[in-house]
C-alpha cells in the first residue's frame, strides 16, 4: 500500500545534510577556482565534489522519500489486521507512524517522543498532530512526550512496536539496551517489533537474541534508507516475542 502523502517531514539530522552539501559546494569551488585562476584541473577536487555532491543526493533521497518506501513494505509485511495498537518509539514528525495509522482501520498508533530539533528538522509535536491531520487519521493518532527508556505503558500493551533512526541517537550501549529493554516489555507475546537504525544494529540483534522468549532477525534495508552511501546504510532489527516469553 502507497498512498500520496501530504504532511511535512523535516529532515533527519539536518546538521548531517548541510555539511556534505557544503563540502560538495566548496570542492566544486576549488575545482573552479584553479580552473580560471591557475588554468588547472585539479582532479582530486574534481572528485571530491562529485563524490559529496553524490552523498548529499542519497542522504535528501532517503530522508525525502526512500524511508517511506522502505517503511510501507516494512508495514505491509506485517499483514496489520487493522485493530491492533501500534507504538512508533522516536515518531519525530510521524514518517512511520502515520504509516501505521492508515493501516489501522480500528486500531490506535501511539507516538513518543523528545522532540529534538537537531535529530529532525522543524520536530515538536504540534507538527506532528498537524501532519496526522493532513493524512486523515488524526482519531487513530495519540502522542506522548517521553524518553523512550522509561515507556509510559504498562507491560504487553502493543501488538506492533516500530522505531525508525531514533535509538543510536541515545548515548552509550548500556542506556540504548534500555531502550531496547523497554519495547520487549511493551510488546505483547506474538507481538513485533521493528527497529532500523544505523550504526548500532548488530548490538540490538545481539541484545535481544539474548533476552527469553525471543526470535530476533537482522538485515539490510537496501539502498533506498543508506544516509549519504553503504557507509551509512540502515539495517532492520525485527524480533517476534513469543508466546512462552513469560
Ligand atoms: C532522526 S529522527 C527520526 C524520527 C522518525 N522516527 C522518522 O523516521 O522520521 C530521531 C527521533 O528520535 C527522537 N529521540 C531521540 N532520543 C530520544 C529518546 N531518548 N526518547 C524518545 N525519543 C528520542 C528525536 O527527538 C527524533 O524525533
Amino acid at each position: 500500500m502507497t498512498a500520496t502523502r501530504h504532511g511535512h517531514y523535516g529532515i533527519d539530522a539536518p546538521h548531517v545534510l548541510y555539511g556534505l552539501a557544503a563540502a560538495a559546494l566548496g570542492a566544486t569551488a576549488a575545482t573552479l577556482i584553479a580552473l580560471t585562476a591557475y588554468d588547472t584541473f585539479n582532479a582530486a577536487f574534481a572528485a571530491i565534489a562529485v563524490v559529496f555532491a553524490l552523498m548529499t543526493c542519497s542522504y535528501l533521497w532517503t530522508t525525502r522519500r526512500g524511508k517511506f518506501a522502505v517503511w510501507s513494505e516494512l508495514l505491509d509485511g506485517l499483514a496489520l489486521r487493522g485493530e491492533e495498537r501500534v507504538l512508533d518509539v522516536g515518531c519525530g514528525r510521524g514518517a512511520v507512524l502515520l504509516l501505521a495509522a492508515q493501516r489501522l482501520a480500528q486500531g490506535q498508533a501511539v507516538g513518543i517522543d523528545l522532540w529534538s530539533a537537531k535529530d529532525q528538522s522543524g520536530n515538536n509535536e504540534r507538527a506532528t498532530l498537524r501532519n496526522a491531520e493532513l493524512e486523515g487519521v488524526r482519531e487513530r493518532v495519540t502522542l506522548l512526550t517521553a524518553d523512550m527508556r522509561a515507556l509510559p505503558f504498562p507491560d504487553c500493551s502493543f501488538d506492533v512496536v516500530t522505531s525508525s533512526l531514533a535509538i543510536h541517537n541515545i548515548v552509550g550501549a548500556a542506556q540504548r539496551e534500555r531502550a531496547l529493554a523497554e519495547i520487549l516489555r511493551v510488546l505483547k507475546p506474538g507481538g513485533t517489533a521493528l527497529i532500523a537504525d544505523i550504526g548500532h544494529s548488530r548490538a540490538y540483534r545481539r541484545f535481544l537474541a539474548a533476552q527469553p522468549g525471543t526470535l530476533v532477525e537482522r538485515r539490510a534495508l537496501g539502498w533506498r534508507f543508506w544516509y549519504g552511501g553503504p557507509h551509512v546504510a540502515t539495517s532492520l532489527v525485527s524480533v517476534m516475542r513469543t508466546s512462552g516469553a513469560d
